[in-house]
């Protein structure tokens, strides 16, 4: 398949959707650093499908070390870093190595702020194992780390050499994390893409099983969405790349206030999305059946559109905060038809209390 590009001048890179690593080595050759990579992910993962991506490398001279972290969204922080960058100095012994984020979007976001930040920058490589990552998180070059009162509060933009989606290793995900992955997939049919949103009602069966076939065309779909975005938009500065937070004012808020415990990133911003359905034929948008279709089929993948057991006061605490640090505005992303969707800033209080009464149960 042909390599997706994003387009960002001197950081420009390709996004590769493919089906084994075995290409890898090639890939590496125009870039001329010695070969010399450490792998940052989690034990399971080296242990199910590291030889698979290390044995090319090897074969073609690359000298491989690994790194593990454990397997949680506390990883994605200042000790865990600075427990990295001891390791990586140990192992490198001042030669500048090439990391490789084996992961998801926990290992995503902290190998890559670890990239961002040791010796001032080394060159590293997105190599995502779940669907949510392969889709979403280890494009565009958001990196960080997270502090005890905000997710992702310390981070940078900082690019990789390029991405490798070995959609093969996305059939053993657990039932749960396909789901979740699937809630960014139907994101990006709902925001920009009728056919891929439709090509998910017909086929949903295939698309949860993530047949080689399906997951290519899926992912490949997503990427080029999330690659145009970024290339318009990277640093999340002129509004552009804030369509792809569709869910997210709401979804963020939720994982906020459930202590980032209770719901999965994918099952927040369903909740998420079908709060914005609400509010937009709410505000007169988005026409009734058409918010229907996308919370028929959040419901189909079994991802929750409304939640029990959650404050609503909580929530709205913490989309106020999450208001606060994007410059005191809150930013709403509602579709307008299947396929489009427009920001608006600022929507009136009364608006979205009403909707929410819909989708938080005490
Ligand atoms: N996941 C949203 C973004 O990359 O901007």
């Amino acid at each position: 398949m042909k390599p997706i590009r994003v387009f960002l001048k001197e950081r420009s890179y390709d996004i590769h959707v493919t089906d084994s690593f075995n290409n890898l080595p090639n890939l590496l050759t125009k870039f001329q650093f010695h070969k010399f990579g450490i792998v940052i992910s989690h034990g399971c993962i080296l242990t199910r499908f590291g030889k698979q991506l290390i044995a090319p490398l090897k074969q073609s001279g690359w000298d491989i070390h690994t790194i593990t972290v454990p397997e949680s969204e506390k990883s994605k922080s200042l000790d865990m870093a600075k427990y990295l960058y001891k390791q990586i100095s140990g192992i490198s012994q001042m030669r500048n190595p090439v990391i490789f984020a084996f992961g998801g979007g926990v290992v995503g976001d902290l190998a890559g702020f670890v990239a961002a930040t040791y010796r001032r920058g080394v060159e590293y490589i997105q190599i995502p194992t779940t669907l949510l990552a392969q889709v979403d998180s280890s494009i565009g070059g958001k990196v960080g780390v997270d502090l005890s009162f905000g997710k992702n509060l310390i981070g940078a933009f900082y690019q990789p050499l390029l991405v490798l989606d070995n959609t093969t290793l996305l059939k053993t995900l657990p039932k749960r994390q396909i789901q979740s992955g699937m809630s960014e997939v139907i994101k990006y049919g709902v925001i920009s893409d009728r056919k891929l949103f439709q090509f998910i009602e017909n086929n949903l069966q295939d698309c949860l099983n993530l047949e080689s076939n399906v997951a290519q065309f899926i992912v490949e779909r997503c990427c080029r969405i999330k690659a145009k975005v970024v290339s318009k938009d990277e640093k999340d500065s002129t509004g552009i790349r804030v369509i792809l937070n569709f869910g997210h004012t709401l979804g963020h808020a939720l994982e906020a206030a459930t202590g980032y415990k209770k719901f999965t990133h994918g099952e927040a911003i369903s909740v998420g999305m079908a709060f914005a359905c609400r509010l937009s034929t709410n505000l007169g948008v988005l026409k009734q059946a058409e918010s229907n279709r996308i919370v028929k089929l959040l419901e189909k993948v079994h991802l929750p559109i409304a939640v029990k057991g959650v404050s609503r006061r909580d929530v709205m605490k913490a989309m106020s905060l999450d208001k606060k640090f994007i410059a005191g505005k809150s930013r709403w992303v509602l579709p307008i038809m299947i396929g489009k969707a427009i920001v608006k800033e600022e929507l009136p209080q009364k608006a979205i209390l009403s909707a929410l009464e819909h989708h938080i149960f005490s």
